[in-house]
């Protein structure tokens, strides 16, 4: 994988006003689907990388823990408006770098990254982060959209990637090597529909010797 740029996250905290107007109703049905396929166990601890304003929250089973940091204190802001406003005693949210997580190996059963991998300015670095604070054999989960392989789709986003960039995200990551550069254990790799420019990656965490049989 190619040297990422850096780039501004905290621009995020300028989207937050119109974030849920623009990408809401969209993102939270597709994340919707995402969780509900995952059939979270009763008592799991859950980690949302990048949660931004919350727009998976109504998603996530009352019967779990879930804890969603982001770096942009905007978006939080909205995030806890909506954990207030709805009573979510199951969620919490935390203004934290998903590059530098603050928490022990280990911590969680899950760990989620949602359209988020693209925004990081080290998506390689995030994924270790991800797998170190995820228990051995928990599932860490991404929802992104990754460059076509088709010739001109690719050609096409990849041409748009430096404008994307301006706006907070990058459209040049490429799917096979976004794998092969986190290693990531990919249980299962789908779309949910035909035309869906996202890809659901549901990946298990193999590591201190745990490997499912
Ligand atoms: C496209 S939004 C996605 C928000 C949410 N996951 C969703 O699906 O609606 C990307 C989020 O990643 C956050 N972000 C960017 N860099 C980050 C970092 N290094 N650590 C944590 N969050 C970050 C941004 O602030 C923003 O809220």
């Amino acid at each position: 994988m190619g040297e990422i740029e850096a780039h501004e996250s905290k621009l995020y905290s300028d989207f937050a006003p119109f974030y849920d107007k623009v990408f809401g109703k969209i993102f939270s049905s597709r994340l919707r689907r995402v969780i509900g396929d995952l059939h979270i166990p009763k008592g799991a601890r859950v980690l949302e990388l990048g949660a931004g304003t919350g727009t998976s929250f109504p998603a996530y089973p009352r019967h779990c823990e879930v804890v969603g940091i982001d770096v942009a204190p905007d978006m939080l802001a909205r995030a806890q408006g909506k954990i207030k406003a709805n009573g979510w005693s199951h969620l919490k949210v935390l203004e934290m770098d998903a590059l530098n997580l603050e928490f022990p190996d280990d911590s969680f059963d899950y760990v989620m990254a949602f359209h988020v991998v693209t925004v990081v300015p080290d998506p390689v670095r995030m994924m270790e982060e991800a797998k170190r604070v995820c228990r051995p054999g928990g599932s860490i989960v991404v929802v992104n959209h990754f460059t076509s392989d088709f010739p001109l789709l690719g050609l096409l986003t990849e041409t748009l990637d430096p404008v994307t960039r301006r706006l907070g995200w990058r459209t040049n990551l490429k799917l096979g090597p976004f794998i092969e550069a986190t290693e990531l254990e990919v249980e299962k790799a789908y779309k949910l529909s035909k035309l869906s420019l996202y890809t659901v990656l549901v990946g298990s965490n193999q590591k201190n010797g745990y490997h499912r049989v």
